[in-house]
């Protein structure tokens, strides 16, 4: 061994991290509707992008489908906090069946605002990532061909808009502050006319956990990323690290940590994913507890209070 592996390894934990108020309400939700309606509850896509959060609440209930067709009509069933086209509750609707919208607040907003857009017949440029289901679910929100999905800088080039065309643009809600930037720059360069929204669409959470990552990443040597493969914001505080020059790696487990990543590290820097909860951080600590004694301390850069209420038929 090394003689620097045998001190001490600093363990920087970012905070803001983990659960947002989108990803409490919407496990909320579905607990709330397993006690309401009795198991089991469908749940359509995972409520959020965490197996470790849809295992336990498979084992309380809940049944994880991919569409609606797949849930028998006389069975309540959630929609997941990613939110979903209008198809879907006009679906649920037309065969009379229970279900409550998990949808997180904020991206209600930004559907709502893309139907007020349409309304005043503007054409909307969406920034955000192809097959993420909140993208379905926001371009579902409007009329086929009224919105056109960008995801680069390059794609601006490529947009066949002209001047006389009436745009605006809106944006996913876990996108990276820094690439959406510049994205934004690129449009306003192209169509100086184009509408932006009132306010910010990337959420309160994305934005904390990527600054927080930003602030630690320069001390890391590495940064381990709690989160799943499909986690859009996950994977962009992976992106956030590694701009910094840190090596920054996605987890999803402890168990996924090799322990020769660890050679000639001083200081690793731990965060997680809205949609990854607190346990899954501090087994990832005692797992390097294992391997190396662990000075644990935290970088914060921002408080969070935010809490959305619940559904009205689930409050009483
Ligand atoms: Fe909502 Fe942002 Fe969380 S959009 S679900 S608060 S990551």
């Amino acid at each position: 061994k090394k003689s620097g592996e045998r001190k001490p390894l600093m363990v920087l934990i970012a905070a803001p991290r983990g659960f947002c108020a989108g990803v409490d309400r919407a496990i909320e939700i579905v607990e709330k509707a397993i006690e309401k309606f009795g198991a089991p509850v469908y749940v359509r896509h995972e409520i959020v992008h965490n197996r470790f959060v849809v295992d336990s609440l498979k084992e309380k209930g809940a049944i994880f489908v991919e569409e609606l067709e797949e849930v028998p009509d006389d069975m309540p069933v959630v929609f997941s906090a990613h939110g979903v086209p209008k198809s879907v509750p006009a679906e649920a609707k037309r065969r009379e069946m229970i279900y409550v919208d998990a949808t997180c607040p904020l991206v209600s907003k930004v559907h709502r605002q893309a139907e007020r857009l349409i309304e005043k017949g503007k054409h909307i440029i969406f920034i955000g990532h192809a097959g993420h289901p909140e993208v379905i679910g926001t371009m579902g929100q409007v009329p086929e061909g009224q919105m056109t999905l960008v995801e680069t800088v390059e794609d601006v080039a490529t947009l066949p808009f002209t001047h006389e065309d009436k745009l605006s643009f809106l944006t996913q809600t876990t996108l990276s502050v820094d690439d959406t930037a510049e994205i934004v720059v690129a449009l306003q360069a192209r169509y100086p006319h184009i509408v932006a929204p009132k306010a910010e669409d990337i959420c309160y959470a994305t934005s904390n956990r990527q600054e927080a990552v930003k602030a630690m990443a320069p001390s890391c040597d590495l940064v381990l990323v709690i989160g799943a493969p499909n986690s859009s914001n996950s994977l962009r505080l992976v992106e956030v690290a590694e701009r910094m020059g840190t090596t920054a790696r996605l987890i999803q487990r402890a168990s996924e940590i090799d322990p020769t990543w660890l050679d000639g590290v001083g200081t690793v820097g731990v965060t997680a994913g809205a949609s990854a909860p607190e346990v899954l951080v501090r087994e990832v600590v005692t797992k390097l507890g294992e391997w190396r004694e662990v000075e644990e301390s935290k970088i914060r850069t921002a408080e969070e209070k935010m809490v959305f209420k619940l559904p009205r038929q689930l409050m009483d």
